[in-house]
């Protein structure tokens, strides 16, 4: 079996699980990660089941277990062709506390945007440089314009600059690396109060992700901004 192999991080629902069944449907063994392992399960056997889909229960911001997570990948298949860095959460923030989630729930959203998407790149990226792989990131709409008080813009934003920087690390591994920014995408991680707002539907990214990574190995898609029709820019 030398089919290639997709890790999607994030993929127990929304935009993570629209890009697994995409991967699936182009032929991509799957490496599927969150922490609910359940609904993990669900995902792997509607998509092909063992031999082809592997789900595994990790914590992106559990170092040791996403290291060891690639290890068993290539022990199990042997290579890692794309990684897509896309788990994330966010909880409405004010800087001065007129709304939102207090700051000791601030940290959780930190950890998985910014960290989580870190530690995926640190550890993936051996195993890519050596199969002249492709990491992809989902950063935002909000990582590139001013939202006021908004803590996730800024998770966001660093996502925005930790994709330029390992692009500027992998320049002569052969390593490609996309950000991909969506709008506002109708799944469960939208604040309630953006319900009534045009959004996208979870497979509109996906099929931003498998253009990027269906490039010839020479083009770099370094960017992609995927908004809904009549998205307020400033939102
Ligand atoms: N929806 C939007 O409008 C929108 C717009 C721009 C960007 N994004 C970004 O798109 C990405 C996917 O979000 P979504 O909209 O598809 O939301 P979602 O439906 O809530 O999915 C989030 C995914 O991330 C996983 N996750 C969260 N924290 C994790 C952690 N610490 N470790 C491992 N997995 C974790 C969740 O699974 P478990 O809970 O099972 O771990 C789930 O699979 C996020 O990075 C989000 O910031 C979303």
């Amino acid at each position: 079996m030398t089919d290639p192999v997709f890790l999607i991080t994030g993929a127990s629902r929304g935009i993570g699980a629209a890009t697994a069944r995409l991967a699936a449907e182009a032929g991509y063994r799957l490496v599927l990660v969150a922490r609910d392992e359940s609904r993990l399960t669900g995902l792997a056997a509607d998509l092909g089941g063992p031999g082809r889909v592997w789900p595994v229960a990790c914590d992106v911001t559990d170092w040791a277990r996403l290291d060891g997570l690639v290890t068993r990948v290539r022990e199990r298949w042997g290579r890692l062709d794309v990684v897509f860095a896309n788990a994330g959460t966010s909880v409405v923030t004010s800087f001065l506390g007129h709304r939102g989630a207090p700051p000791d729930e601030w940290r959780d959203m930190v950890l998985a945007n910014v960290y989580g998407p870190a530690l995926t790149a640190r550890a993936t990226l051996p195993a890519l440089v050596e199969s002249g792989g492709h990491l992809v990131l989902t950063g935002s709409a909000a990582g590139r314009g001013v939202r006021p008080g908004n803590l996730y813009s800024a998770t966001k934003w660093a996502v925005t600059g930790l994709a330029q920087s390992i692009r500027a690390e992998c320049v002569g591994t052969g390593v490609r690396v996309t950000l991909v920014q969506p709008g506002l995408v109708d799944t469960g991680g939208i604040p309630p109060g953006r319900a009534g707002d045009p959004k996208l539907d979870p497979a509109d990214i996906a099929r931003a992700v498998l253009y990027a990574v269906g490039q010839p190995a020479t083009v770099d898609v370094n960017e992609i901004l995927v908004r809904p029709v009549g998205q307020d820019p400033y939102r």
